[in-house]
C-alpha cells in the first residue's frame, strides 16, 4: 500500500516543527502530500524528498517556520489545511490558506472558532465559513475547547497550536477519533495526555514544549486497503495486504467488514514510528447485512463510500448513521455515492447523516462520474470488479490525491483496466 496519507501529512507538519533535520520514509507520493511538503517550504522549512525503490517517498525535513512567502495552496487536501492552521496560528505574520473548488467549498469555522479563542485572528470567505482562510499567527493561551463533531483534523490542529501556546490546551470531541497527532508526538518526545469519560467523549491535553528529533517511517494506508479488502470479502478472490497501518482508530472498515459476516484477519508485525503495522487478510465469505453508528463509524469514515459496495452484494445490505460528516468531505459523499452507484443500477437511500444500501443488488455497466472524489472513483472501480459489465468512470484522475498506483495495483490483481482518455 501506498505510505499512510494522515501519517505522512504529520510526519511533514511535526517534522518540520522539531529544529533540527528530520529523516522521513514510506511517505504517499500522493497530491496531498505534497501540497502539505510544498506549503511547509513557503513556510520557509527545507522539505527534501525523493522516491525510493517502492514508489515512497523518503527524505528529511527541517524547520524552523517563520511567515509564509505566498498563498499557501492545500490543493485538494483538507487535511493540509485544517493541521496547517494550528501551525500557523502560533507563527508570527500572515498567513493565507486556499485549495482547489472542492476544498473552498470545505468549512473552515470548526478551526476558526477555537484558534480564534486562543488569540490569533483568524478570517475567512463567506461570512468565516469556507477557503480562503487569513490567520492572523502569533501570541497564543491554552484553552479548553469542546468540540462540536468527532474530526482528528480539528483535534490536531488545536493540538498543534497548543504546542506553541502559554499554558496547558484540552481539546474534547464528542467521540475519540484517530490518535497519529498523538502518537508521533509522543514519538517524538513529547507525550500528551488523552481520557476517556464515561459518556465517552475523548479529551486530549497538550503543553507547550519542544519536539525531539527521531527517524519517522510510515506505514501503509489502511483506507487504500479497505478497497481491496472490501473487493476480496465481496468475492473477488483471497488478498493478503502487508504493511498496514493497524491503529484502531482507522480499523473501522475491518470491524464493519467482520460485522456483515466477513472474515477479515489481522496479525501484527511490528511498529513504525508509534503506530502498530499489521498483515491484513480477506477471502469470499456469503455477507450478511449490517448497522453502523457511534464510534465504528468515525473509525471508518473514509471507507464508508466502498463499504456500500459490500453492503449491496450482501444478503440484507448495509446502514449508515451518526455519518453526517460524509457530506463535508471532498464532495458530499452520500449523494455522490448515491449517484454514483444509482448509475451502476444500485439504490442507495440517502439520509441526513448516512445512508442505506439494500442487499443482493450486483453493479451493472454504466458511466460514473467522480466529481474531483478520489474515494468515489476508486468505489466506482471496485464496483466495476465485482458486478456483471465494465464501469467507465470519468474524472479518475482523482485518485492521484491517495493513490497514484491504484491501477496498477488493479491490474496487478487481475483487474481489467483500459485508460480511455490519458489526458
Ligand atoms: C483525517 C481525518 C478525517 C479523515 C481525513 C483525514 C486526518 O477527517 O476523513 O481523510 O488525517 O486527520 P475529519 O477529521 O474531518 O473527520
Amino acid at each position: 500500500m501506498p505510505g499512510d496519507k494522515s501519517l505522512s501529512h504529520r510526519a511533514l507538519l511535526l517534522g518540520a516543527l522539531v529544529g533540527e533535520t528530520v529523516p522521513v520514509a514510506g511517505l504517499a507520493p500522493s497530491g496531498d502530500v505534497a501540497a502539505t511538503a510544498e506549503a511547509l517550504r513557503r513556510l520557509g522549512a527545507r522539505v527534501d524528498l525523493a522516491t525510493d525503490t517502492h514508489g515512497q517517498l523518503e527524505g528529511e525535513v527541517e524547520g524552523p517556520l517563520g511567515e509564509a512567502s505566498d498563498v499557501l495552496d492545500c490543493g485538494n487536501s483538507g487535511t493540509s489545511l485544517r493541521l496547517l492552521c494550528g501551525v500557523v496560528a502560533g507563527i508570527e505574520g500572515l498567513h493565507v490558506l486556499s485549495g482547489d473548488a472542492s476544498l473552498r467549498r470545505r468549512p473552515v469555522e470548526r478551526v476558526a472558532v477555537p484558534l480564534r479563542a486562543m488569540g490569533a485572528r483568524v478570517e475567512a470567505r463567506g461570512g468565516g465559513r469556507l477557503p480562503p482562510v487569513v490567520v492572523h499567527g502569533g501570541d497564543l493561551r491554552g484553552v479548553v475547547y469542546r468540540s462540536p463533531v468527532a474530526s482528528a483534523q480539528v483535534k490536531s490542529c488545536v493540538l498543534l497550536a497548543g504546542l506553541r501556546a502559554q499554558g496547558p490546551t484540552t481539546v474534547i470531541s464528542p467521540l475519540p477519533s484517530r490518535d497519529h497527532t498523538e502518537r508521533l508526538l509522543a514519538y517524538l518526545g513529547h507525550p500528551v495526555s488523552s481520557r476517556l469519560d464515561e459518556d465517552g467523549h475523548e479529551a486530549v491535553t497538550i503543553e507547550p514544549g519542544a519536539l525531539r528529533a527521531a527517524p519517522v517511517a510510515v506505514a501503509g494506508d489502511p483506507s487504500s486497503a479497505a478497497f481491496w479488502l472490501v473487493a476480496a470479502a465481496a468475492g473477488a478472490g483471497s488478498i493478503e495486504v502487508r504493511g498496514v497501518c493497524a491503529n484502531p482508530t482507522r480499523m473501522g472498515v475491518v470491524g464493519a467488514l467482520r460485522r456483515l459476516g466477513a472474515e477479515v484477519g489481522s496479525t501484527l508485525t511490528g511498529e513504525r514510528a508509534g503506530e502498530p503495522v499489521a498483515t491484513l487478510t480477506a477471502a469470499p465469505a456469503s455477507l450478511t447485512g449490517a448497522a453502523l453508528d457511534g464510534r465504528l463509524v468515525v473509525d471508518a469514515i473514509d471507507e464508508l463510500p466502498v463499504l456500500a459496495v459490500a453492503g449491496a452484494l450482501s444478503r440484507d445490505g448495509l446502514e449508515v448513521a451518526d455519518a453526517a460528516e460524509l457530506r463535508v468531505k471532498e464532495s458530499d459523499r452520500i449523494s455522490v455515492l448515491a449517484a454514483a452507484l444509482g448509475a451502476l443500477g444500485i439504490h442507495v437511500e440517502q439520509r441526513a447523516d448516512g445512508y442505506r444500501v439494500a442487499g443482493q443488488q450486483r453493479p451493472r455497466g454504466g458511466i460514473v462520474e467522480a466529481h474531483g472524489d478520489h474515494r468515489i472513483a476508486m468505489t466506482a472501480a471496485i464496483a466495476g470488479v465485482l458486478g456483471t459489465a465494465a464501469v467507465e468512470i470519468t474524472g479518475f484522475e482523482a485518485v492521484a490525491t491517495s493513490y497514484p498506483t491504484f491501477l496498477a495495483d488493479l491490474r496487478g490483481l487481475g483487474g481489467r483496466v483500459e485508460v480511455l482518455d490519458a489526458g
